[in-house]
């Protein structure tokens, strides 16, 4: 586990697109496994810069999002699939056939579920997952309790998420009440991991996660198992830690 500390949520929106370009660089057909949510944003535009500058080239890049809502359908504002068009896919040259986000309108979930697994793993895994951090330490929909031998699979989303997450949607009851996530399993398989946090309301969990105990209780703990994550952190989203890294 590598720890980064940057002085701004700009600073680590660049050092994550920096992560990101550097893998899509070394190999232009590289499996990325991409988060929605408040925190990648910035890191988006990065990327969509990098790539207006002719500095990065999506053509065949490839990409599995983490999770959607079950009920949305594409078109919707809230879903993931839109999210990600409007903040990544419809501003680089990416094949939008060779982008996936996890299908919350499928009539058979659990046929769905195992076919998203069965693709990334037919597309060779995912070479770098992006994360961010829920407040309560959920990684994509993995809320607590979650196992570490998770897949891809339907979930019902937390309170504290329902609360958290309402802030996008008009009222809380319009906030959807289940999702399609990949597993903590999943996420553990892939080659490489970063997780981005900013902001104080983050700091409590990243300590939790990062140096507490390793409990389904903090989903994101269970990274510490993995050969090669890098937190990158706004300082504030770093404050309680109590290691120097
Ligand atoms: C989104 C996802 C979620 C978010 C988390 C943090 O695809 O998987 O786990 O990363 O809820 O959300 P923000 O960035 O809005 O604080």
């Amino acid at each position: 586990m590598e720890i980064i500390i940057l002085n701004s949520a700009e600073e680590m929106s660049k050092k994550g697109a920096e992560i990101v370009a550097a893998a899509v660089k070394r190999n232009p057909k590289a499996v990325l496994g991409l988060a929605t949510g408040g925190t990648p944003v910035k890191m988006y535009a990065e990327l969509i810069k990098l790539y207006k500058n002719g500095v990065l080239d999506f053509k065949k890049a490839r990409t599995f999002n983490l999770d959607e809502y079950v009920g949305l359908p594409g078109t919707h504002d809230q879903s993931y699939r839109y999210f990600m068009n409007e903040n990544l896919f419809n501003h680089i040259n990416i094949n939008k056939k060779n982008t996936n986000v996890p299908d919350g309108l499928a009539k058979d979930i659990e046929k769905s579920c195992a076919a998203y697994e069965a693709k990334i793993n037919a597309w060779g895994g995912i070479d770098l997952q992006v994360l961010g951090i829920g407040s309560n330490g959920h990684i994509a929909f993995n809320e607590p309790l979650s196992g570490i031998m998770t897949r891809t699979r339907k979930v019902a989303i937390s309170q504290r998420t329902i609360t958290d997450n309402a802030r996008f949607f008009k009222s809380m009851n319009e906030v959807p009440k289940t999702a399609v996530t990949m597993g903590i399993g999943t996420i553990l398989k892939a080659k490489k991991i970063i997780l981005l946090a900013s902001g104080s309301n983050k700091a409590d969990v990243i300590a939790a996660a990062v140096e507490g105990p390793i409990t389904h209780l903090i989903p994101a703990s269970f990274l510490q198992f993995h050969p090669d994550t890098v937190f990158v952190l706004e300082k504030e989203a770093a404050s309680k830690l109590k290691g120097k890294y």
